[in-house]
């Protein structure tokens, strides 16, 4: 007999499909002694790496040590010197450009800079993707980008120009942006990054809001251990060109690795209770 599921527990909902029981670990993108170098910078030395189809995997990891790297080798932007990187099983590391297409369609990419056209106007920077990947006719493009704002709580925005919005705003439209093609995949660098605390939060919450709602998989690269523990299932910890610990929020917590501890130890959040 299974416990009544409780409102609060929608995220539970999701993660224990009877799918998800049969086939615990369903990979979705897997690295395969990834090395890559730029001249004598070595970046990536022998990094091996399972993201999980439905889980919110956060990649952890000091400034400059890869995490943004990681993130185009799995949109086939960058090529392994050596290694295999995987995708739904594909093996994508020699796909030519155009067998990449597809792959990177599976993705929607959330970038730092929040990157919005800032001579159009929030409907036209949500509208583009479509116009540009898809034939969908101008109603359909409307209910589409009226559906992802409501998603990201950004109702009634259409007309405003990115100038018109806070910080906050601008992401939460990126976000609509980098979903409107229904993406498998949601690919997050550095979300909060540069926000205050409350729209950090904020952020957070749309993060797992979205997961529970689109039923997708996500990767967030961040150094705000606050997100990472409030939107993460699992953490990967990126150090020297490899995961050098990978596990779960809880076993985070309790780890013995002592870059890791220094890292979670830099905020209160050792302290907190889990967040779920
Ligand atoms: N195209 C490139 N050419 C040369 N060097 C590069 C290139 N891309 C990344 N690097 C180098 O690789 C290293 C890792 O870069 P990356 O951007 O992945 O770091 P990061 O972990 O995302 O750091 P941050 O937290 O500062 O964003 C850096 O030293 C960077 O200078
Ligand atoms: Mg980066």
């Amino acid at each position: 007999m299974t416990e009544p599921i409780m409102p609060s527990d929608r995220r539970a909902v999701t993660r224990e499909t009877a799918e998800r029981r049969t086939h615990p670990r369903d990979v979705f993108i897997e690295f395969r002694e990834v090395h890559k170098a730029y001249g004598k910078k070595q970046v990536l030395r022998g990094a091996n790496l399972q993201i999980y189809r439905g889980e919110v995997m956060v990649i952890l990891g000091g400034s400059g040590t890869g995490k943004s790297v990681t993130i185009r080798h799995m949109l086939g932007l960058e090529i392994p010197d050596s290694g295999r990187v995987l995708v739904e099983d594909e093996d994508i590391t020699d796909f030519p450009e155009e067998e990449l297409y597809p792959v990177r369609m599976k993705f929607g990419m959330l970038f730092q800079s929040g990157a919005l056209f800032d001579s159009m106007t929030v409907f036209e920077n949500i509208a583009y993707p479509l116009r540009e990947h898809t034939e969908l006719s101008e109603e359909e493009i409307t209910s589409a980008v009226k559906e992802k704002l409501e998603l990201v709580s950004l109702p009634n925005t259409e007309k405003l120009m990115p100038v018109d919005l806070s910080g906050g705003m601008r992401k939460r439209v990126s976000l609509a942006r980098s979903i409107v093609l229904d993406p498998k995949v949601i690919l997050y660098d550095e979300p909060t990054t540069g926000l205050d605390p409350i729209t950090s939060h904020k952020i957070n919450e749309m993060i797992t809001d979205l997961q529970a709602k689109l039923n997708v998989t996500s990767v967030v690269v961040t150094h705000d251990i606050q997100s990472a523990f409030s939107v993460g299932d699992r953490i990967a910890f990126l150090n020297e060109g490899v995961f050098e610990w990978v596990g779960s929020m809880q076993d985070a917590r309790d780890s013995d690795h002592p870059l890791l501890r220094e890292f979670l130890k830099s905020s209160a959040v050792m302290a907190a209770q889990p967040t779920r």
